[in-house]
């Protein structure tokens, strides 16, 4: 990895401001990249310029790579942006959901403040159904291209992109980052754990690990309420969830619709049991068979013999995401799987896209949840805390998880990042987590969300500025509060003053 003083990075972006012209970029002034185990397709390149693209003002070189690792039968597009005026910088952006490959508008967002970007599809497209590439044939997955989901085209992505930049610009790259969130998380933490000299910077945020084991406890929110055989519509789950907030949100100190200490929050369902709510025109109570449910769900997946298996929810999270419900006029609802964690079930595990995965017996969801762990933790899990050689790399991560994540479980990253510390006590020097109360999946809830954490990544990397608290900030009634997020293991304790501002919060 490269290490230039700050003066030559400076040096190196005011000089590439002039290398880099419009004119360059042409199919035939690109190398042909070199990748072990990949043969390249085709290369394209073409000029696209901001007006028609997006309102951003941005102009870039588009350029587009095709490779096989032959013998492998897959077929990958890279797609590489490179800015009229590059900041000296590289980003790999992640994807999200089965999706292996970034959004549009993250990829707009990453050029238009100056970083070469880049993304790859992995060898599929981006659906969520994954019986059109996840089965070879009836019986047989495609491990091969779910091993480039996972892992291998990420790195390929980074090999093609990183040398067809510097041969564009003429000049070394000075640093590259990795950003990205939920499945592109997982691909960050992915790259620190298994290409650990790839990036310099790994922004990792709620990240997909430990997929073996949650990709599977998603579907028991659904298992619970099928076994229940009782469906609730949304609105009494909320109202128990409400019920969670109200008790529990004072713990930290301050009153604003969040639990923030959800270690000690220890709000039982069944105390909400009566209560009444309201659903459109309907008007009705908290059911036991409810209470139950939301109980079972908070505690997460366990076996046959109550052992543990996965997390549940920190209470407070809502349950829309994998508990949710669909109500015809009758009032009778019936369940809505996560399609992910659905389709984990029927392709992945019992490789039958026709399978009912409410239709498991006990033994048989031990048994899944079993297969799960054992065929595919080491393609996908992406759970490994021995981050020794990115740490000897000289890499920086920074991850923060919405303590209301709707859709992965909060506590499981938090189970990474213990066992992290337990590998290496010292990891914080390189390796910083960060809790965002009531946030839920990569933004969204009433919590403050992180306001520029890529920011702070490269200050920690190229400055050395240690982010000591992770900025963050969410509007109340029209007003923007602020909050330093506290690096785990500390949480954030209203010590009094205006809670607008980060100054009347201390981590403790
Ligand atoms: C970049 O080029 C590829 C391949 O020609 C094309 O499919 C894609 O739409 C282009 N992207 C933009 C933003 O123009
Ligand atoms: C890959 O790139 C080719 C050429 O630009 C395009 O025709 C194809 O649709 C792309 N595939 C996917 C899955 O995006
Ligand atoms: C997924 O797609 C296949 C065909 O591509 C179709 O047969 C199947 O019904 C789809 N499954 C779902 C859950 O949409
Ligand atoms: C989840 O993590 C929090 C720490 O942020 C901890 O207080 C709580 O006990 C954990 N819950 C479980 C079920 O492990
Ligand atoms: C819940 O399911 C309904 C019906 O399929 C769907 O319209 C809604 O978007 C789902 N809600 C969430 C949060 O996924
Ligand atoms: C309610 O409506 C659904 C869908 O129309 C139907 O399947 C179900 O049998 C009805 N339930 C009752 C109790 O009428
Ligand atoms: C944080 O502040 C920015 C800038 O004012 C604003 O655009 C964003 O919506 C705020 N975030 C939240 C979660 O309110």
């Amino acid at each position: 990895m490269l290490r230039p003083s700050l003066q030559s990075i400076l040096d190196v972006a005011l000089l590439t401001r002039v290398a880099a012209t419009a004119s360059s970029c042409r199919t035939d002034s690109l190398p042909t990249p070199t990748l072990l185990g990949g043969s390249i397709l085709s290369i394209e390149a073409a000029q696209v310029n901001s007006a028609t693209i997006s309102s951003s003002s941005i102009d870039f070189c588009n350029v587009s790579v095709i490779y096989t690792h032959p013998g492998q039968n897959d077929r990958i597009n890279v797609s590489l942006w490179l800015p009229n005026t590059w900041n000296g910088r590289f980003q790999g952006v992640g994807g999200g959901g089965w999706t292996t490959n970034a959004d549009f508008g993250d990829m707009v967002s990453a050029v238009s403040q100056g970083y070469a970007a880049a993304t790859t599809n992995g060898g599929h497209t981006a659906i969520t159904n994954t019986s059109s590439w996840a089965m070879l044939s009836p019986g047989n997955v495609n491990l091969y291209l779910l091993q480039d989901f996972a892992s291998v085209s990420l790195n390929d992505m980074t090999i093609i992109s990183k040398q067809l930049t510097e041969a564009y610009y003429g000049k070394p790259i000075s640093r590259s980052y990795w950003n990205g969130c939920s499945t592109g998380g997982r691909q960050g933490l992915m790259m620190a754990q298994r290409y650990p000299d790839a990036y310099d910077g790994i922004l990792a945020e709620a990240p997909a690990i430990n997929w073996a084991e949650f990709i599977v406890a998603e579907f028991w929110p659904q298992r619970v309420m099928h076994e229940m055989e009782y469906f609730p519509n949304q609105c009494e789950l909320s109202a128990i969830t409400s019920a969670a907030v109200e008790a529990c949100d004072e713990l930290d100190g301050l009153e604003d619709g969040i639990i923030g200490m959800i270690g000690l929050c220890d709000f039982d369902p069944r105390s909400a049991v009566g209560k009444a709510y309201t659903c459109g025109d309907l008007a009705s109570h908290v059911t036991e068979e409810a209470a139950t449910i939301v109980q079972t769900i908070w505690t997460g997946a366990r076996d046959a013999y109550g052992r543990f298996q996965w997390y549940g929810f920190p209470r407070g999270t809502p349950l829309n995401g994998l508990a949710n419900t669909t109500c015809s006029s009758n009032g009778t609802c019936i369940g809505v799987p996560f399609a992910i964690s659905k389709d984990w079930h029927q392709i992945f595990l019992k490789r039958d896209p026709n399978f009912d995965p409410y239709s498991m017996t006990q033994a048989e969801w031990d048994a899944a949840f079993h297969a799960s762990v054992n065929q595919y933790t080491s393609i996908i899990g992406t759970s490994d805390p021995d981050l020794t050689q990115f740490k000897n790399a000289g890499g920086k991560m920074i991850t923060w998880h919405g303590m209301a994540d709707q859709l992965i479980f909060y506590n499981g990253t938090v189970d990474y990042y213990e066992r992290v510390l337990e590998a290496d006590p010292g990891a914080k020097e390189y390796y910083r987590f960060y809790a965002a109360p009531g946030v839920g999946h990569c933004r969204g809830g009433v919590g403050a969300v992180p306001t520029d954490p890529l920011a702070q990544l490269v200050k920690w990397v190229e400055e050395g500025e240690v982010p000591t608290t992770l900025t963050a900030n969410r509007t109340v009634e029209g007003r923007r509060w602020e909050q330093g997020l506290c690096a785990y293991p500390l949480s954030s304790k209203y010590i009094g003053g205006d809670p607008a501002s980060a100054s009347s919060f201390r981590c403790e």
